[in-house]
């Protein structure tokens, strides 16, 4: 049978839009840096209710958190010691209720993190395994092995952490543990049933207390093939990553989140996913299929430069991909682990060698340097940033924004030595400064202490120059980086529309111009000269816009009449 329109009653209208997360604005709370309502420097669950109706004001579609369980903080609280529960020091279970409640009252979703790959080593389960000793069931449910050498004093492999240094550490009885991240993260034994029935566990958890998504953590690394011998460090890298790698992107990792899906879709709505897979781009639609997570991060445009060039192929290569796996894409300029977008673009191009994986340590000579060399050109950088981000806000896809670019915040260079909390600092021997610097409290106030972010001393120092940026003082000026965002993000509700675009040539290689299905157009002037504007009513533009033309480093938001 075959209904009109007029025959459905609202809630079955409702059924037929896409679903939420298709072409959301999800934006990143790092609680601990985002507000601290306790008073004690760390940022807290409560922190974030009293900021929701910012985040309401805001307009965006979803707040994803940063891990908020109980952790020692090796990594930033992506070492979890109960995956269960808020960290004292954050709140309680009942505050992170009444912060779902107050975000769903102001219709914002609440997306949480997910860390599988590792526990913290203050897990209830590590401890067991340490106390039980070798060959014990609890040592199953991690990845300890004998050493090689005269007593086993050398480790098993000559594997190296993500973070730097050796990825086996000894314990007292002299059996090693496998961590990829830091000492404090032990890798989990995917192998083993108690790991997966608890992870259920946990998403089942979560869900019941009206979480709608979950953001995966390293997605890409949980099974592992660890038969004996185990290669080498060489004959890994030398390895493809062809869903056989023993360690990364394998494709048995997909039964795991074929489970998950099941649970997923036990809930109504059901509940979304996001992977955080570095994988290769031919792979990313496994991750990303309905059937699997259901979306996946792209961070291409964490890995390129402000280059028309680069950004239509990203665009491109990626709408394809989401294409491919009926999902839709993702965009991300900046989040907890990368320079903010501002002082990457601030800083000279990446250029052509150094692209890629690398892109990501963009930014790492200056931040060696205290801030120093090479010289940031601060001002460019942010309208470099604002014009990058309307681009990006304009597309189809989900958009996934980190606190404070909203503010065009700078990555912070001047952290002293022994306020630094990032593992890869401690594990690098400083040769890799780490993400603290995009990783400061937020300046909620131009006076006070801690810039409003609370009373107490802040956990990572600000500097005097957060000031110029604080909300109080953004608020108050029509022209600043949040009014910018808050207008963009009102824009983006009401011109919405299906997820495809098409591309306008400009004969400009520096200027990139797409259209959307109901007249909604974008243009981005990447170059230095001014670039005339096209027909049709400018909706917005991330600098003042000249006589008839676009300035250099500039989007504009167009409609056209009629449209
Ligand atoms: C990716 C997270 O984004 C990062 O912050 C963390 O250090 C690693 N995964 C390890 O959990």
């Amino acid at each position: 049978m075959t209904i009109s329109v007029d025959d459905r009653r609202p809630d079955e209208l409702e059924d037929q839009s896409p679903p939420w997360w298709r072409q959301a604005v999800v934006y990143q709370v790092y609680p601990r840096s985002f507000a601290d309502a306790n008073g004690d420097g760390l940022g807290d669950i409560p922190g974030v209710v009293a900021r929701a109706d910012y985040l309401a004001e805001l307009g965006v579609d979803a707040v994803w958190l940063s891990p908020f369980y109980p952790s020692e903080l090796a990594d930033g609280g992506y070492d979890v010691a109960d995956y269960r529960d808020v960290d004292p020091r954050l709140g309680t279970l009942d505050d992170f209720d009444d912060m779902v409640g107050a975000l769903h009252a102001r219709g914002i979703r609440v997306v949480v993190d997910i860390v599988p790959n590792h526990t913290s080593d203050r897990h209830a389960w590590f401890q067991e395994a340490l106390e039980a000793g070798r060959g014990s069931a609890a040592r199953e449910r991690y990845i300890f092995r004998e050493g090689k050498g005269p007593q086993g004093a050398e480790p098993p492999t000559d594997w190296v952490s993500v973070f730097g240094g050796p990825a086996w550490e000894r314990v007292a009885d002299g059996q090693w543990y496998l961590h990829n991240f830091a000492t404090e993260q032990p890798d989990l034994n995917w192998d083993h049933p108690e790991v997966r029935a608890d992870f259920v566990r946990t998403l089942r958890f979560w869900s019941d207390r009206g979480v709608d998504g979950f953001r995966i953590d390293v997605a890409h690394m949980l099974t592992k093939d660890l038969t004996e011998p185990l290669p080498s460090r060489a004959e890994l890298d030398a390895l493809p990553f062809d869903g056989k790698h023993p360690l990364i992107d394998r494709d048995d990792v997909h039964e795991i989140y074929a489970e998950w899906r099941k649970v997923f879709n036990e809930y109504d709505p059901p509940r979304t996913a996001v992977a955080e897979a570095w994988v290769d781009p031919s792979r990313v639609p496994l991750y990303a299929h309905p059937e699997s997570l259901g979306q996946a991060f792209n961070f291409d445009l964490l890995q390129s430069d402000f280059d028309a060039g680069q950004f239509r192929q990203v665009v491109s290569d990626n709408l394809d991909l989401a294409a491919a796996s009926g999902s839709s894409s993702t965009w991300v300029l900046s989040n907890h682990d990368v320079v903010r977008h501002a002082t990457r673009y601030g800083l000279p191009p990446l250029g052509e060698q150094q692209r890629g994986r690398d892109g990501i340590k963009q930014g790492a000579e200056w931040l060696r340097s205290g801030g120093a060399e090479p010289a940031l050109d601060r001002e460019g950088g942010l309208r470099r940033a604002r014009a990058a981000t309307l681009f990006v806000l304009g597309l189809p896809g989900s958009a996934y924004l980190y606190q404070g670019e909203e503010l065009g915040l700078h990555e912070v260079a001047e952290i002293p030595a022994s306020e630094r909390q990032d593992p890869t600092f401690f594990r690098t021997a400083g040769e890799e400064i780490g993400r603290d610097g995009c990783r400061v409290p937020l300046p909620w106030t131009a006076e006070g202490p801690a810039f409003g972010f609370g009373v107490g001393a802040p956990h990572i120092p600000q500097p005097g120059w957060f000031a110029e940026s604080a909300v109080d003082v953004e608020e108050a000026d029509a022209g600043s980086t949040l009014s910018l965002y808050r207008h963009a993000l009102e824009l983006r509700h009401t011109l919405q529309t299906g997820e495809t675009l098409e591309w306008i040539e400009t004969g400009r290689p520096d200027v990139l111009h797409f259209r959307r299905p109901n007249g909604w157009e974008v243009v981005t002037n990447f170059g230095a000269e001014q670039y005339p504007l096209p027909a049709g009513d400018v909706e917005l533009s991330s600098s003042p816009l000249g006589d008839a033309v676009i300035p250099a480093e500039t989007t504009v938001w167009l409609v056209r009449p009629g449209e």
